[in-house]
């Protein structure tokens, strides 16, 4: 379980530190990316990583106070859309009533999905803290809130976490119901 202070099922300090230098060797120019590698209404969300990746993302397996998941989507012919570093969805659940009056369109059940790279460098998007229902990043400590529309909390950065509309779909899947709301990576605010 991802809290605050700990880090996402399967990232090590190796992790962490590779996707600092890849931000910060990169620069802006690295996260351009092709649209289809971007979640589209339609796709549905798959486990990212891991012994259950492919697996589909779905209510019960996003209890209220559990971990983050991390997610990719898949397009309707079963292709995942990744490729770029912004393909990458995170997903966390809070009380359907702690989600802020207008986020709640774009959630389900409490679940919010927003996109995994930090709005600061470019970092992956790790943490998470069920008790002040802020998610944070290792790389210099940004903190997000994503029950309302992935606002800043803490800097350094200084551009909200783009959050990705959900629906719900037959059995509980979790499904993509539009594309990011505003641009997926470092930006200004
Ligand atoms: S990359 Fe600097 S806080 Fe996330």
């Amino acid at each position: 379980m991802a809290r605050e202070g700990q880090r996402a099922p399967g990232l090590d300090r190796r992790s962490v530190v590779m996707g600092a230098v890849a931000c910060c060797a990169a620069g802006g120019a690295a996260f351009a990316g092709p649209e289809d590698t971007l979640p589209q209404k339609g796709d549905r969300l798959v486990l990212a990583d891991g012994a259950k990746a492919g697996q589909a993302v779905t209510l019960d397996g996003l209890p209220v106070g559990g971990e983050l998941i991390e997610a990719v989507a898949v397009d309707p012919q079963g292709v995942r859309r990744e490729g770029s570093r912004f393909s990458k969805i995170i997903l966390v659940r809070v009380a359907p009533d702690q989600v802020a009056e207008d986020q709640r369109a774009h959630a389900v059940e409490g679940v919010v999905a927003l996109s995994g790279v930090c709005t600061h460098q470019g970092c992956t998007i790790s943490g998470w803290n069920h008790e002040t229902k802020r998610l944070s990043c290792f790389c210099h400590h940004s903190e997000f809130l994503p029950a309302e529309g992935g606002r800043v909390a803490k800097g350094p950065a200084r551009k909200r976490l783009p959050v990705l509309p959900l629906a719900r779909g037959e059995g509980g899947a979790l499904m993509v119901a539009g594309g990011f709301i505003g641009k997926p990576g470092p930006g200004a605010a």
